[in-house]
């Protein structure tokens, strides 16, 4: 039995669990250069192509990616999000190889609340810090660069609300269901007995190349070189 418990499944593949922990990571770093503005634009310019290239990346790793990184096998529609709310509050423990359902649909509000705020800064502009454009600002008329710049700094806010969200959705886990998620987006590997039922069969999880995952990135990152280099 104590085996049993023991036994670790591996859940997540190195892209997501690299896209994860990049993302945050360059989130924090957009955040205080957008805040420190002057020279440190330049550096939550590049930090802001690097999450759309991560954007891009996962959407398609969400089709093409292992089981547990597809969007076909995480969105289970409205009615799979609300039974597992009602699962969540109750005493069951949730059991899921990777994203259950209504973690699987935050999981696409906060990728496309993140693209929402990396492509309108594509068009953003900040006369205030000195001539500070989008790439884009130049492209488009002056009311959509003013529409997207008052939409970049209104978002951000929705952004830190979803984050703030998410973080404790996965603290409720830790303290109310003793489940740690966190540390398997870092390890990869979930306690069996937080994947399936004591004695039932382990899912067949199928686990795609890593040199997929390196060819769609450079694909992602030539995309973003793309779109920047169009603002001449
Ligand atoms: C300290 C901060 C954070 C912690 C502890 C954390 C933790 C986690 C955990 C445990 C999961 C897996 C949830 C599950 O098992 O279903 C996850 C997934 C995810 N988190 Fe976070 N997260 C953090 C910050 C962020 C930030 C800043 C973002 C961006 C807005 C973010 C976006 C996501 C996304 C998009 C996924 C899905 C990953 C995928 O399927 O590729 N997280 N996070």
């Amino acid at each position: 039995m104590a085996g049993k418990t023991s036994t670790r499944i591996l859940v997540w593949d190195v892209p997501v669990r690299l896209f994860h922990w990049t993302l945050a990571l360059l989130l924090v770093v957009s955040y205080f250069t957008a805040r420190a503005g002057g020279d440190w634009m330049k550096l939550h310019f590049w930090s802001g192509y690097a999450i759309l290239t991560l954007l891009f990346f996962r959407i398609a790793w969400g089709f093409l990616g292992s089981t547990t990184a597809r969007f076909s096998s995480f969105l289970k529609g409205p009615s799979a999000a609300l039974a597992h709310l009602g699962h969540l509050l109750g005493r069951g423990r949730p059991r899921d190889a990777g994203h259950n359902p209504l973690g699987g649909a935050m999981v696409v509000v906060l990728i496309l609340a993140v693209l929402a705020q990396a492509a309108t800064g594509l068009f953003a502009a900040d006369t205030d810090m000195g001539m500070v454009n989008g790439p884009l600002a130049l492209k488009v008329a002056d009311k959509w660069v003013e529409r997207a710049t008052d939409f970049h700094s209104f978002w951000i806010n929705v952004l830190l609300i979803l984050t703030g969200l998410h973080v404790l959705a996965v603290l409720f886990y830790l303290v109310w269901k003793r489940q740690n998620l966190i540390g398997a987006m870092f390890t990869g590997r979930k306690p069996a007995d937080d994947v399936v039922e004591p004695g039932a069969a382990t899912p067949k999880l199928v686990f795609v190349s890593n040199r997929l995952a390196i060819s769609l990135l450079l694909v992602s990152a030539a995309l973003v070189y793309f779109i920047v280099r169009a603002g001449g």
